[in-house]
């Protein structure tokens, strides 16, 4: 009997025995296309990713090589460094990485990796005059050249020039800053296509970062994704939080870039909870965002939500098939941040957030349980969740290659 044919009660009696339970079935084959047919079906006919999806090293492995190791991966605000100096370090898909500003005050990327044998240089965020390795002192300019290797006057053809640190490509849009592994890419400006212009009355430039809040959580980066773009769940996860405002449900945003997105119509900020009053809107907004809140993913794993009054993001750092960083960040308007109010009126909008994203973290480590069961069998997608089938087709045509 294999494991996929294990009855409850034979998991239940291995649990009982002391023994290991067992684990979900995942096939040798895991990239043939074949397996992923059902998905590719139009949404209403479609059946879901099949579970090995999310729990799988094999698949998370080729989703840091074929999609994170490739593409434009948000990392924050560049006003979190805004002096020469500043830097922060982190881990993005397994390479440690450090953003720093330079002397010139231009926002650089490196790998975070010691270029004398292999050690983590930086760790945390604060600021610096240079790099310093913690290990033998080799020590690397603002630019990333290696300045000092103490002891290595003997080294044969040692050549400090040819040992600077590996630099990371960086890119920003007004503001929000990009990285990409991959030198080959296409631009970010190409990546976004029009979402820049689209969403351009926002004026986000002259926004301000005012909280960064993190969270580890044990599920898959595509189960954190899947849940912010659908809204079927919203009576259910947050019927006492954001199921209280009132909206229209739009179908899916056209995106020229790789993004997608919800719009959906209502009165009053959606960074609010139903019944609180906050700060004035953004007095540049046109059009349909006068009206609404649009929430666009720029794939693969970052979301904005943009509403009257801010925006604030979901950044998703991937740490293998069953745990993710999620970072959320929020912006207000300069003259907002600047109000006498700003820090009173603020508090409303934390407990928003601080109520309703640890509902979408729970029901999420909930569904990872879910899916690591040996027992889990693709399911159906409702009318309400265009864009989770948007998103796992678009990770297949990655993964596994475009559809035939
Ligand atoms: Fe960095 Fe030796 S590993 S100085």
């Amino acid at each position: 009997m294999n494991q996929a044919q294990l009855r409850p009660e034979a998991v239940a009696a291995t649990r009982q025995a002391g023994l290991s339970p067992p684990l979900p079935q995942i096939p040798a084959d895991i990239f043939d296309p074949a397996h992923y047919a059902p998905v590719r079906r139009s949404l209403l006919e479609a059946e879901t990713l099949p579970a090995w999806c999310y729990i799988s090293e094999a698949f998370y492995r080729r989703e840091v090589e074929q999609i994170f190791l490739k593409v434009w991966n948000f990392v924050g605000r560049a006003d979190r460094i805004p002096s020469p100096g500043d830097y922060v370090a982190f881990d993005f898909v397994g390479v440690p990485v450090v953003l720093l500003r330079d002397k010139q005050g231009e926002v650089r990327a490196f790998v975070n990796t010691c270029r004398h044998r292999g050690t983590q240089i930086m760790s945390g965020e604060g600021n610096c005059a240079a790099l310093r390795c913690p290990y033998h002192s080799w020590t690397y300019g603002l630019d990333g050249r290696l300045r000092g290797a103490p002891g290595m006057e003997d080294t044969v053809g040692f050549d400090k020039s040819d040992y600077a640190l590996q630099p990371i490509r960086i890119d920003s849009w007004d503001g929000f800053l990009f990285i990409n592994f991959d030198p080959d890419s296409i631009g970010l400006r190409e990546y976004l296509g029009d979402l820049p212009e689209r969403f351009a009355c926002y004026n986000f430039a002259d926004m301000v970062c005012v909280r960064r809040k993190e969270y580890d959580l044990a599920c898959n980066w595509k189960v954190y994704v899947e849940n912010a773009m659908e809204s079927y769940h919203v009576p259910t996860v947050h019927g006492l939080t954001l199921q209280k405002q009132k909206r229209d449900i739009n179908p899916p945003i056209a995106a020229n870039g790789e993004y997608c997105g919800l719009y959906t119509r209502h009165i009053g900020s959606r960074a609010l909870l139903a019944g609180d009053t906050g700060f004035p809107y953004i007095p540049t907004l046109t059009g349909e965002a006068t009206e609404g809140t649009f929430y666009p993913l720029i794939f693969p794993s970052t979301m904005f939500a943009l509403t009257y009054d801010c925006m604030w993001w979901l950044e998703i750092h991937p740490r293998g098939p069953s745990h993710m960083k999620l970072i959320v960040g929020s912006c207000f308007p300069r003259s907002t941040v600047e109000r006498g109010d700003f820090d009173e009126v603020l508090a409303k909008y934390v407990r928003r957030w601080d109520q309703s994203i640890p509902e979408d973290n729970d029901i999420s480590e909930r569904q990872q349980l879910g899916l690591a069961s040996p027992f889990t069998a693709p399911g159906r997608f409702s009318a309400l969740e265009p864009l989770v089938h948007v998103i796992d087709n678009w990770v297949l045509d990655r993964v596994i290659g475009p559809a035939r």
